[in-house]
């Protein structure tokens, strides 16, 4: 049923260089992201994986580009949004960067007292290709949000808040607290979308909720 759209799927971490040796990173695998382009390709779809820092075999039949900073994947998607029919943003991208990368790698003997990074934000790439539709409803856009709840609010109600703010079609919602998803085979999520519809799918393999539907998708 998904013959002849096009898929534009990020997947995996990206990493911010504090020199040519160190850089900022998360712990994200891309195994999400490429049970996603699996399952896309198994309805027919034309895959196209946006992979940063992922050490995994590419999917039979997907075309992988590969990144490594925010900038560089957001080049990418950028890039190829406007020809997509479906982007899914499951990578985990750095919300902080380097203010500055150092051209040499910073040696303990430069400084006698403890270095200081200083950090700026990256830009929003989910919801700089949101803006981009410019009231279109294509691409339809997939969010992912990695969520451990706090004493302001659970998962669930950080999502919610999260799909208003980002302005995605859907959200899918992980509880990424106490390890559970992060370089594992398994996952249990929910997914958000249009007219408050929440469709939890219990824990299963990253391949089964790459398959599971919700929003009319
Ligand atoms: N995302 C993005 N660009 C960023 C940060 C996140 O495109 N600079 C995307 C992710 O790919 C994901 C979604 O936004 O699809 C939510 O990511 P998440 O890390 O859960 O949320 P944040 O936007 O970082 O918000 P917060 O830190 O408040 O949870």
């Amino acid at each position: 049923d998904l013959r002849g759209r096009s898929v534009l799927i990020s997947a995996g971490g990206t990493r911010e260089a504090i020199d040519p040796v160190r850089f900022i990173g998360n712990r994200s695998s891309g195994k999400q992201g490429y049970a996603l382009a699996t399952a896309a390709i198994a309805r027919g779809a034309d895959v196209i994986i946006v992979a940063a820092n992922v050490n995994l075999p590419p999917p039979a039949g997907s075309t992988v580009v590969e990144v490594e900073s925010t900038e560089e994947l957001r080049t990418a998607l950028v890039g190829r949004c406007a020809s997509a029919d479906i982007v899914i943003m499951a990578a985990a991208v750095a919300d902080f960067r380097p203010r500055a990368t150092a051209l040499h790698k910073i040696k303990k003997s430069d400084e006698s007292a403890d270095p200081v990074i200083e950090l700026e934000r990256t830009p929003d790439i989910l919801a700089e290709l949101v803006l981009g539709r410019d009231g279109q409803s294509r691409p339809i856009i997939v969010g992912f949000a990695a969520e451990t709840g706090d004493e302001t609010a659970s998962v669930r109600e950080h999502g919610w808040a999260k799909l208003a703010r980002k302005g995605c079609d859907l959200l899918v919602v992980n509880d990424v607290s106490d390890g559970k998803v992060f370089g594992r085979d398994e996952n249990e999520v929910v997914i958000l979308g249009p007219g408050q519809e929440a469709v939890e799918i219990p824990r299963t393999s990253k391949s089964h909720i790459a398959g599971a539907r919700a929003g009319g998708c």
